[in-house]
């Protein structure tokens, strides 16, 4: 990772060393601590923005796309393009057991960057 980042391999912020890179890359996962069973909630991911470092938006540098997974499971898939908005999208989703939701961004220059949040279910 000689400039901060690999394409070949899964990026993940470093908290107790949090770089620009990591700030623009790192996808943010927004959701509740704990969701009650079957019961629909949103996610929302954004990526990029920690700290208020955004990541470009531009023809030839962009994150092309994020997904979501429960665990392994991927449940969903959003295609971004470079347009003069910021990498969101937010899903909805329903859990019938506690996850780790991990959200992975693919920016077409930095490679994949993968975050995770656990998520409770009652
Ligand atoms: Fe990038």
């Amino acid at each position: 990772m000689a400039e901060g980042f690999s394409l070949t391999e899964m990026n993940r912020a470093d908290p107790t060393n949090l770089t620009d890179m990591m700030r623009k890359h790192t996808p943010v996962i927004e959701a509740p601590d704990q969701v009650k069973t079957g019961e629909p909630f949103a996610v929302a991911l954004k990526v990029g923005g920690i700290e208020g470092v955004n990541h470009p938006n531009l023809l030839g540098h962009w994150i092309n796309w994020v997904d979501l997974y429960a665990g392994d499971r991927l449940l969903a898939r959003t295609e971004l393009a470079p347009v003069a908005s910021q990498p969101e999208a937010t899903l909805h989703i329903a859990l019938e057991q506690p996850a780790t939701l991990r959200a992975v961004a693919y920016c077409n220059l930095h490679g994949v960057w993968e975050s995770t949040k656990a998520v409770a279910v009652k």
